[in-house]
């Protein structure tokens, strides 16, 4: 989604707004831009599509030690030239760039603007016109033209503002958006992520919601919107660049996914506390205390909460409800006496997440966020977190955090029943060792998911994903990997359900995934099979060790019934990133997704 960079020093700012650019494609975009601020005023280069095409239209001479850039994801307005940020003011003094969405833009614009001929079709624009007017017509300075448009703002919002009549100073807030200030020697910097800044600086503050930032290059001031000064001490980014970089791989989702048994393992090694298991004593006491569990979350995270039910109620016999994230603020359900919720989500900073979150909390109920981001909005704003340690996930399309998002649950889940004295059959520290061994083992075979690609999935126009128990819900997350890169329509079901309504789209040839992992359902899967099979699909099974049959497209290591589906995604994503490679898809950035959604 939409990214922010700045940039105020002594060195040449367009290069380092490109560069930053570049490290928040992974969020998603469809346009670009940025303004350069000198002597000779505010420059602004923008271009629909990629950093690679503005790139291009970037005057090289252009010098400039002051400048703000964008990258947009399209909410008000069709991805456009003329929509791309940053948008200025009619007069042009005032450039500006915005992420989040202004929700009441409309009626700003039918009180204070009546008069301007708009520019383009974004609600950004508003905000700049209505400073320029705030100048011209009131007298305010920028900074006071500023406070007085965001205090009339209803919506969500990280800005970096330039006036032309000002040659020293960024204007910046925040409400709801992420937006951090990179602080240095002769420099300072806005961004959206850490990850772009790297580049210059590791050391970041936090900016909390409606804070406004005077970002000069040897200061920074805070305030908060009524003009209250803050002080906040940066904190060093514990991110390396060897992270957020490719290295040898020609796409980041590859090199996430062999990372797999990786993380796994740094799971075990991070919630290793003498020899077991274990979470923070109050996280402990905060499952303990709830009567149900309520999990939030969206896309993969969402499907990551349904097996996290079922290590909740299996393992540590608390009841749970899961619900997505941008359902339940608006349609909350009867909730128990003693709630508690857990938000999981890769970014931390989800929207549709944390508008539950601020309800939750408004609620006066307890809120433990399970993120790889330290930091992030959801885990400032929660009471607990517990960390993925997955390292950053870049390509759109998730893949190490789910199954770090898996891992940390069945922590969670084994440390809470150990807690209640609940009698476990099994040592969870050895089964995620046994899981990490049996994905390596599937990432060494990715030629096989190459070829099942090519076989199953080379020309479909739609595919099925089915499971029963535990393997349904990873064929829910199989369907959403397989749709979100190689834009084959794709459902995930439960295997007893085809015959109740979908079954009647399977055609000859229609590719079917089933999933064979859990020995008690084992049979019935295999029979849903024989349905589709009947009518024509072309079906390819995917079975756990021990429970294999003749004909069998792929066997997959045995591991601990519950840990299953750890493993079974694994050959789900490789045959998604394959089959989006063989249609020719731009995996790390399909279209139309952003990584961090931070609008509702
Ligand atoms: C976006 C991404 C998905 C992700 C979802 C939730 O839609 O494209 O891959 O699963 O957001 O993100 P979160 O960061 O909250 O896990």
């Amino acid at each position: 989604m939409c990214g922010i960079v700045g940039y105020n020093g002594l060195l040449d700012a367009k290069e380092i707004l490109l560069k930053g650019l570049e490290k928040l494609e992974y969020r998603g975009y469809d346009s670009a831009g940025i303004a350069l601020r000198n002597e000779a005023g505010v420059t602004i280069f923008k271009e629909k599509g990629r950093i690679a095409d503005l790139r291009k239209a970037v005057d090289e001479d252009a010098d400039a030690t002051i400048g703000i850039g964008h990258t947009r994801w399209a909410t008000h307005g069709v991805p456009n030239r003329r929509n791309a940020h940053p948008h200025q003011s009619a007069s042009s003094r005032f450039t500006l760039v915005h992420n989040g969405v202004i929700e009441n833009y409309h009626l700003l614009q039918k009180a204070y603007l009546k008069g301007i001929q708009m520019q383009s079709d974004t609600d950004t624009e508003v905000l700049v016109q209505l400073i320029e007017l705030f100048v011209k017509e009131e007298g305010l300075s920028t900074v006071e033209a500023f406070r007085k448009t965001l205090s009339l703002v209803h919506g969500s919002y990280a800005l970096a503002l330039l006036d032309s009549e000002d040659t020293e100073t960024i204007f910046v807030a925040k409400n709801k958006s992420p937006l951090l200030i990179g602080v240095g020697q002769d420099f300072n910097v806005v961004t959206s992520d850490a990850m772009a800044m790297l580049q210059v600086t590791n050391q970041f503050i936090e900016l909390h919601d409606k804070e406004i930032v005077i970002v000069h290059r040897n200061h920074v001031e805070i305030s908060k919107l009524d003009g209250r000064i803050v002080e906040r001490a940066p904190y060093t980014a514990e991110l390396d660049m060897g992270d957020i970089e490719k290295g040898p791989y020609p796409h980041y989702m590859l090199k996430e996914m062999d990372e797999q048994p990786g993380v796994v393992r740094k799971i075990i090694q991070a919630y290793e506390v003498n020899g077991e298991l274990a979470i923070d004593e109050a996280i402990l006491q905060a499952l303990n205390a709830a009567d149900r569990l309520y999990i939030i979350a969206a896309g993969t995270s969402a499907n990551a909460g349904l097996i996290g039910k079922q290590y909740f109620e299996k393992i540590a016999r608390i009841p749970v409800e899961v619900h997505i994230s941008s359902e339940f603020g608006y349609n909350m359900p009867l909730l128990s006496e003693k709630p508690l919720f857990i938000f999981i989500s890769q970014s931390g900073e989800t929207a549709d997440s944390r508008q539950v979150l601020v309800k939750v909390k408004e609620m006066g109920y307890p809120a433990l966020t399970i993120t790889n981001v330290a930091g992030s909005t959801l885990s400032r704003e929660s009471d607990y977190t517990l960390l993925l340690h997955a390292g950053p996930e870049i390509a759109v399309a998730s893949t190490k955090a789910y199954v770090a998002q898996l891992a940390v649950l069945a922590v969670a889940a084994y440390a809470t029943a150990k807690a209640r004295g609940v009698a476990l059959d099994f040592d969870l520290k050895q089964e995620l060792a046994i899981a990490a061994t049996a994905i390596d083992a599937i990432v060494d075979a990715k030629e096989t998911m190459e070829q099942i690609a090519e076989d199953y999935l080379k020309v479909a126009r739609n595919a099925f994903f089915i499971g029963r128990g535990l393997d349904f819900y990873v064929s829910l997350e199989g369907a959403l990997k397989l749709k979100e890169i190689s834009y084959i329509q794709a459902e995930g079901f439960a295997g007893g359900e085809l015959k109740h309504g979908t079954i009647a789209l399977i055609e000859e040839g229609t590719p079917v995934f089933a999933l064979v992992t859990q020995q008690e359902v084992a049979l019935n899967i295999r029979g849903n099979v024989k349905e589709v099979v009947a009518r024509g699909a072309n079906a390819c099974l995917i079975a756990s060790a021990g429970l294999e049959e003749e004909g069998d497209c792929l066997i997959i290591p045995h591991v601990h019934p519950l840990l299953t589906p750890l493993v079974s995604v694994v050959p789900l994503q490789f045959i998604s990133y394959y089959a989006a490679l063989h249609r020719r898809c731009d995996v790390d950035k399909p279209r139309n997704l952003a990584k961090s959604v931070t609008v509702e």
